[in-house]
């Protein structure tokens, strides 16, 4: 996990010459609130130091070409006759964004960009996010303009939504554009309010990749999303006060149970109680109270697992490997689900020994290596731009 802007520095210079703007984003884990962004509710992410750099230069012949130097691939498109064409490959998460950016007005000369990450993909650490917000600021500054936070996000998650066609909500896209150091973010996704919230000196979040690979642009987080918005739909209508989930409480659905499916029901109440306990995970964060938070986190996995349905067999044994190590305040599955990461909040003195247990456990019970990273709370690109601004 270093900043490997050099290396995206080299590329572009051997590929097409002197550099004008660079720009990097991390990659984000959520603490706590999954599945809860798209009905307007809260979830508890943080940005962590795995980054990914755009670096852009100016080409007169109206094109824009994006070189990957993680896959050792070039795609050029023509600016004035881009449509919405994804491919299901990577050069969707950048041109989306171009495309988004044109569809606001934005005007757009050509331009050559590499870009290099080094955040794992499919892991459900939100690599997608990290790629487009490094992309939208790179492009935004040679268009000559900024945006502020909420539509930065906005413009890399209608990128996700409506060029690459992944059903997703606003919380990657926000918290890898205004992550802060040190502090978890609090994000309520009907306000877009936020609070920054630090974890205690003596914790680490350890993230451990089931190594099982998750798609968002695949069917099975739309489908979640669908069963959650009919279930939404039913309470919008029987109880005209509820204008998005995250207004209904357990007893509105209770009333409109009969009303949906068992899918939506279970879907619904996975979210009703998961936003209730991102609020007393704030509680307990604020009073430095880990076994409350990682009770908290084990309650949300196993709504996760069983009202959510979006779990895997190989996370939920990752889970409770790490629940019976000592040192462990809680473990869950994080990011949009059906494998992935869980992430874990461990005591500071007790990780190394937590990470090995975990891994020769995991191995034993499922034949697979998994990777663990201790992460700490980085800063969002916007952080690192403006403590960038500041060295010049
Ligand atoms: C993915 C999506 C987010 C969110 C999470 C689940 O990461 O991009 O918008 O819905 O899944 O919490």
């Amino acid at each position: 996990m270093m900043v490997d802007e050099e290396r995206a520095l080299r590329a572009h210079q051997e590929r097409f010459g002197p550099h004008e703007q660079v720009f990097t984003a991390p990659a984000r884990v959520n603490l706590i609130g999954e599945h809860t962004d798209y009905t307007g509710g809260l979830v508890m992410p943080m940005a962590i130091e795995f980054l990914t750099t755009a670096v852009l230069s100016s080409r007169q012949d109206g094109r824009a070409v994006f070189y990957s130097e993680n896959y050792g691939e070039e795609v050029s498109i023509d600016l004035d006759s881009l449509e919405r064409t994804p491919r299901g490959h990577w050069s969707d998460y950048p041109v989306g964004v171009v495309w988004v950016l044109k569809q606001q007005g934005v005007s757009l000369s050509g331009f050559s960009m590499t870009l290099w990450g080094d955040v794992p993909l499919g892991a459900g650490l939100s690599s997608s996010a990290s790629v487009q917000v490094a992309t939208a600021l790179a492009l935004l500054k040679h268009a000559g303009m900024m945006l502020p936070l909420e539509q930065l996000a906005n413009v890399c998650r209608r990128a996700e939504n409506e060029y690459v066609g992944a059903k997703t909500g606003i919380m990657d896209q926000f918290v890898v554009a205004g992550g802060v150091a040190h502090r978890a973010m609090l994000l309520d996704c009907r306000s877009m309010q936020f609070e920054l919230l630090p974890l205690p000196e003596d914790v680490r979040v350890v993230i451990c990749n089931s190594m099982v690979k998750h798609q968002l642009a695949n069917g099975e987080y739309g489908d979640r999303r669908d069963e959650v918005e009919a279930g939404q739909a039913v309470l919008q209508r029987e109880r005209p006060q509820i204008k998005l989930l995250r207004d209904a409480t357990l007893a509105d659905l209770d009333a409109c149970a009969d009303k949906m499916t068992a899918a939506s029901l279970a879907r619904c109440r996975h979210i009703v109680t998961e936003n209730a306990r991102v609020l007393e995970a704030r509680e307990a964060l604020l009073q430095s109270d880990m076994v409350r938070f990682g009770k908290l986190m084990v309650a949300a996995h196993a709504s996760f697992r069983d009202d959510f349905g979006a779990s895997c067999d190989e996370v939920d044994s990752l889970v409770e490997i790490a629940l019976q190590q000592p040192g462990c305040y809680g473990s869950r599955i994080t990011g949009g689900g059906f494998g992935g990461c869980t992430v874990n909040l461990v005591r500071a003195d007790m990780t190394e020994e937590f990470v090995g247990h975990l891994r020769s456990r995991y191995l034993a019970a499922t034949g697979i290596a998994a990777d663990c990273f201790v992460c700490a709370p980085s800063d969002g690109a916007l952080a690192l731009m403006a403590a960038k601004d500041g060295l010049k």
